[in-house]
């Protein structure tokens, strides 16, 4: 079987999860040892692993330029080469011309603003349609604070879900734009939300210094980050992480914690998670695990390739 035969196959089967009505966002291939390919309306983003035996990308492209997966031949299709730190740096264009500037994408009737000729990602991460789907759909009157929020696109879900207000922190400056921008795009109430561009260790002190208190905390921070007060990693900070979280959370409060690393195993996650509430004095119990999305099929190799590993968990006390 060819490159192109098995791209079609993959499509046909995935298609029939994330070709819906209201959705112009799907996933129609991973393998870690090779690409990834999105589609975003009618362009398709390819995110480049490894090494490629020299087919795959000609193939790819000749596959993608036959789609019409919204009954319109696609536009662009762009590549992130990950294979080296160089290669990393910028897009490439293999087809077609991308949008020069951001452009809404619709998943589940919410649009979400994403860019594809510049930066390492478009902006939205289709791994979290699942979380996105569940605060659109539960968060009526809720206090929300989105933590590591990137371009706060489970903001605009848990607004579009009816929040009282949300508050969204993250690092960057240019994401914590985006994320403003993505409220504003979604005709969300301004008076409804706030934006800080700052760092998470710094603002939940102070979050907890003047008592706020949340229904409902987002934590999803990278693996590994580097900021003026340090390093962060998962693997060493996240017990610390969580206990500065948890007294934050009100009573029957949820927090949705998740983490997308493959050397953090999952039962040290809960374990830190654990620790963090017998030091804070909270009791928590896991209402459900996080997943990837229905069509995002892995390999039956290694079960560590379901990277995205996380919980929804109910404050009892
Ligand atoms: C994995 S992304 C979050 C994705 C997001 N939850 C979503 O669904 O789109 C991690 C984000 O954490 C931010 N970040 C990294 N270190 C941080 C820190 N110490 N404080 C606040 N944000 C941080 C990064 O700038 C990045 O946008």
């Amino acid at each position: 079987m060819n490159f192109n035969q098995l791209l079609n196959l993959s499509y046909e089967w995935r298609k029939q999860y994330g070709l819906f009505e209201n959705t112009e966002t799907l996933r129609i291939f991973y393998d870690p040892d090779t690409i990834a390919i999105d589609l975003f309306q009618n362009h398709a983003w390819i995110t480049q692993w490894g090494n490629l035996k020299a087919n795959i990308l000609p193939d790819s492209v000749a596959f993608l330029r036959e789609l019409a997966p919204w009954g319109k031949q696609l536009d662009s299709i762009v590549l992130m080469d990950r294979s080296t730190v160089a290669s990393e740096k910028e897009v490439q264009t293999l087809w077609g011309t991308p949008p020069e500037t951001k452009f809404s994408v619709h998943e589940n009737g919410i649009p979400y603003l994403i860019e594809l000729n510049k930066g390492k990602h478009p902006g939205l991460f289709l791994d979290h349609e699942p979380l996105r789907n569940w605060l659109k759909n539960s968060q009526k009157n809720k206090r929300v604070l989105n933590l590591f929020s990137y371009t706060g696109s489970l903001s605009v879900a848990a607004g579009k879900g009816g929040a009282d207000h949300v508050t969204t922190l993250d690092l960057s400056k240019s994401t914590i734009e985006w994320a403003d921008a993505n409220w504003k795009n979604a005709e969300l109430d301004s008076t409804k939300a706030r934006f800080i561009y700052g760092d998470v260790f710094e603002w939940l002190p102070k979050f907890i210094k003047k008592n706020e208190q949340y229904d409902t905390i987002l934590c999803d921070p990278p693996s590994f980050s580097r900021s003026k007060n340090g390093v962060f990693s998962t693997n060493k900070d996240s017990q610390r992480l969580h206990e500065l979280i948890l007294p934050l959370l009100n009573k029957n409060g949820v927090l949705v914690t998740s983490i997308n690393s493959e050397n953090y195993p999952e039962s040290s996650f809960l374990r830190d998670i654990h620790q963090a509430a017998e030091k804070t004095g909270a009791y928590l119990q896991v209402l459900k695990r996080i997943d990837l999305p229905e069509g995002f099929a892995t390999s039956t190799r290694n079960l560590g390739e379901r990277y995205l590993k996380g919980f929804h968990l109910v404050r009892i006390k």
